[in-house]
């Protein structure tokens, strides 16, 4: 990455309930990378509570901020330019480290980036090499999307959920079985021994670019009423095993027919080990290269962020209009060509 900064970069994310701060070189080494999780304040409500995130962020984001830099063993006054998420994500949660890096660049006459989430997740897979040419599979609790990738800045989008995520499936579930949030780790652990076959569960829209993840959960309810959580390891295996072949399927299918080299996995679902298995397995098979984010920044991190900025300001340095702009909570898919009317 060519240096396009003065000094590092200081990103900040807090679009959900992680408030995570990072420091790249200018030419995106990552310097530091501190996320301080808030899983333990929502657990008892069995979900992120909003207004509770929020305070959270403005109470986290100094000591957080202050890890970051002691971490990379500098001031703020040597801090090059900064970037934060504008969305999407809950409008308070945005608002606090959006204009808490705002801020830092104002006081400090820096340049400052909005970044989309979703670009930050689509590009993770690309830290520390060039972005390629490949298929973005970007599995979290709010998306799942197929993005097509020709560059930084140029993107397409191939097919996205008709309805709930695939992390969203798997937290949703989990609830149903009395499992903590989140439930995608919790139904992975459970999922450990049992047998993938055991429950017949719908790979839904098998002909279709789009993903559907109401009918396996409506599906795995129903299960749920008729036998409780008595096969506990087997039930969570057949239905982490749903969620995984439609993934695999239809990224599989889209990059071959749309002549993608590589696909390029991403987002909170990334960590889940059976995907990352059955997804290598399958790109073997049909010769296409697999790039994986890093169990590290896979789930929401400031590093993305950080990344994803540093590359914008390489493809069209910085835009003044960012310090207009305000926190864009259903920011989905307006980079992802072509544009859609609403969200996912
Ligand atoms: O990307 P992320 O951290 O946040 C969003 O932007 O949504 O993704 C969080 C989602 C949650 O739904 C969580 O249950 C899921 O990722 N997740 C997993 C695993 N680890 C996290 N799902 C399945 N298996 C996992 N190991
Ligand atoms: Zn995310």
């Amino acid at each position: 990455m060519n240096p396009v900064v003065s000094g590092p970069l200081l990103a900040v994310e807090t679009s959900c309930d992680e408030t995570a701060v990072a420091i790249l070189s200018p030419d995106g080494r990552l310097l530091a990378s501190e996320i301080s999780s808030q899983i333990p304040d929502h657990r008892p409500f069995g979900g992120v509570v909003p207004e509770l995130a929020s305070r959270n962020h403005i109470r986290l984001l100094r000591p957080v901020c202050e890890r970051a830099l002691a971490a990379a063993g500098m001031s703020a006054a040597s801090v090059g330019a900064t970037a934060a998420t504008q969305g999407p994500g809950l409008s308070g949660a945005l608002l606090a480290g959006f204009n808490f890096a705002k801020g830092l660049a104002t006081a400090l006459r820096l340049p400052f980036v909005a970044v989309n989430h979703m670009e930050g997740h689509l590009l993770s897979p690309f830290m520390g090499a060039q972005v390629t040419r490949a298929l973005g599979l970007v599995v979290s609790g709010g998306h799942t999307l197929l993005v097509g990738i020709d560059g930084v800045s140029n993107y397409r989008l191939h097919g996205r959920t008709r309805d709930d995520a695939a992390g969203e499936a798997f937290d949703k579930v989990a609830r149903l079985l009395g499992l903590p949030y989140p439930g995608g780790p919790e139904i992975e652990r459970a999922a450990a021994g049992g047998d993938p076959t055991r429950f017949a569960f719908p790979r839904a829209l098998p002909n279709d670019d789009d993903f559907s993840f109401s009918g396996l959960k409506n599906a795995a309810r129903l299960a749920i009423d008729k036998i409780g959580t008595a096969d506990l390891a087997d039930f969570c295996a057949s239905f982490q095993e749903a969620v995984v072949d439609s993934l695999v399927s239809k990224s599989i299918a889209v990059a071959l027919r749309e002549g993608f080299p590589t696909i390029a996995l991403s987002g909170g679902v990334a960590c889940n080990a059976r995907l990352r298995e059955k997804l290598a397995a399958a790109t073997g098979k049909a010769g296409l290269e697999l790039l994986i984010a890093d169990r590290s920044v896979s789930a929401d991190n400031a590093a993305m962020i950080g990344h994803a900025a540093l590359l914008r300001l390489q493809d069209h340095g910085p835009n003044p209009q960012d310090f207009d702009a305000d926190v864009q909570p259903a920011l989905a898919l307006g980079i992802f060509e072509p544009l859609s009317a609403s969200g996912t």
